[in-house]
């Protein structure tokens, strides 16, 4: 589902909100170079992470899903002298990409990419010096586990952002056989029932199309 509109829209606000930045372009346009898929969020999404962070007063960053880096720029950008971001990404090509991407963007000593299948990188860490913000922007099927993986390594006041949950409305297919959305809607179900956390989701339509983020806090 998209409608020219919603990007007219997210270009305007982009136009009077964002300054014209030569990194992130950058960023596009040497993943677009180097064959990744156009499925970063959009500008105005990452400037909103951006903020949350900075809201949250962010130290310590977890990103799971680094593409190639747009998002991570973003949030490193947010970062004080000394905070970090840790991102997990599956692919060692779009991991080098996005190597490239936020070291020429001069966030590189603030970013951590690990490469490997999330999972595994999650159960390799432990709790003691916790993440203060998590983005969950990877494999669909996973989300649930993610995000008990990002309470176990946060902390109370730990914000939590999740991708892609509303999916063209598709979350509300309880009989669908897509991977991403039977995955999802078990977030959602272990969101419901989840005691150590307080949720909402919002919709979002821009350039990305018609999705949404959950947005949580750990308790
Ligand atoms: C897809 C993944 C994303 O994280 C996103 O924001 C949009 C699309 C995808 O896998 O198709
Ligand atoms: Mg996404």
């Amino acid at each position: 589902v998209s409608d020219p509109a919603w990007s007219a829209v997210d270009e305007y606000l982009a136009g009077h909100l964002l300054s014209d930045d030569e990194a992130l372009t950058a960023a596009l346009a040497n993943n677009k170079a180097q064959g990744l898929p156009p499925i970063d969020v959009s500008a105005v999404q990452g400037k909103l992470l951006h903020l949350l962070a900075r809201m949250a007063g962010a130290r310590r960053v977890l990103e799971v899903g680094t593409l190639g880096g747009f998002s991570t720029i973003w949030l490193a950008r947010a970062l004080p002298e000394g905070g970090k971001v840790v991102t997990l990404e599956l692919e060692a090509r779009n991991a080098k990409v996005a190597r490239e991407n936020v070291d020429r963007a001069a966030v590189g000593d603030k970013v951590e990419i690990l490469v490997g299948p999330a999972k595994d990188s999650l159960a390799a860490m432990q709790p003691g010096d916790p993440f203060d913000f998590v983005f969950i922007d990877a494999d669909k099927q996973s989300n649930a586990h993610y995000v008990q993986e990002a309470i176990r390594l946060g902390r109370p006041g730990t914000t939590i952002i999740v991708d892609n949950v509303v999916r063209d409305g598709g979350v509300i297919d309880a009989g669908s056989t897509n991977a991403q959305i039977v995955g999802t809607r078990r977030m959602f179900e272990l969101l419901a029932k989840e005691g150590r956390l307080d949720a909402t989701a919002i919709q979002m339509v821009g350039a990305k199309g018609w999705d949404g983020f959950v947005l949580a806090l750990v308790l």
